[in-house]
């Protein structure tokens, strides 16, 4: 069966939905979406929670499906891949339109904040790892297809988001993508960076974070990953920039 379909049929029993804390309060910024007040305030504007997410809660309306057709365009989908992993994937708003162009066998998840892993669990029939700092432990080396995280590398320290940069090259099989998106030189001209001074943040300490681009790159390569394209996305009051990387096969 299919991820989607097995999910889809675990949802259909589930009748309510807890607050519960987040699992990790060390960034502070897994609780940037809450659980249960998202939800509600989806339900109520009658969109599903990625496009509430997208239209309501970030002024961004098609932000995420434009991504997903970047993408697509660049075929990171087209090789049908078997095993998926996500890091931080929050509401799912990723993970669903991921399942739109692709049926993997495998779809893992890394998410710190309770509540949505086990939201996408039920939902998506995903595998949710534990979670701890930036390890991909349980994941076995070149095992996965696709690696990706979407508006993650921008709300943790830059010490996190390196070191899952080295998981994320590790876990990779030879030939796979890895996508991510991080808040780079390329996103922070003079008035960007005076519009985010003046009226970004959202009152936690590591958000947004900036991460140079010629860093990623580089790092990469080391790691035998190089860089296909990069394109710029919505986040906050400006952008960040999706990058796009091959592992040697
Ligand atoms: C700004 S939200 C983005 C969520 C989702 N990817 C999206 O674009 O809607 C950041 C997500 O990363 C998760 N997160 C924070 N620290 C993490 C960590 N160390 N490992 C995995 N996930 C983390 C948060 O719980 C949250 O779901």
């Amino acid at each position: 069966m299919s991820v989607l379909k097995s999910g889809v049929k675990r949802l259909l029993g589930r009748t309510g939905f807890d607050i519960v804390r987040s699992t990790n309060s060390r960034g502070g910024v897994d609780d940037f979406i809450p659980f249960e007040a998202t939800m509600r305030a989806a339900r109520a504007a009658d969109l599903p929670v990625g496009d509430y997410v997208d239209e309501v809660m970030n002024g961004t309306p098609g932000a995420t499906q434009s991504t997903i057709n970047e993408l697509s365009a660049l075929d990171v989908f087209a090789a049908d891949p078997g095993t998926v992993l996500e890091i931080g994937p929050g509401t799912g708003r990723y993970l669903e339109k991921t399942l739109k162009e692709c049926s993997p066998d495998r779809y893992e998840i890394y998410e710190t904040a309770k509540p949505w892993a086990d939201y996408l669990v039920d939902t998506f029939g995903v595998v949710a790892q534990p979670t701890a700092g930036s390890s991909l432990a349980p994941t076995p080396d070149d095992s996965v297809d696709l690696v990706q995280a979407h508006k993650v590398f921008n709300t943790v320290t830059f010490l996190c988001a390196s070191r899952y940069f080295f998981e994320m090259a590790r876990v990779t099989r030879p030939g796979g993508r890895i996508v991510f998106d991080v808040m780079t030189e390329t996103c922070l001209d003079p008035a960007t960076v005076s519009a985010w001074a003046t009226k970004g943040g959202t009152g936690h300490d590591s958000y947004p974070t900036a991460m140079p681009r010629q860093t990623c790159v580089d790092l990469f390569a080391t790691l035998d990953c190089s860089l296909e394209a990069g394109f710029l996305a919505p986040m906050g009051v400006a952008s960040t920039e999706v990058l796009v990387f091959r592992k040697s096969a």
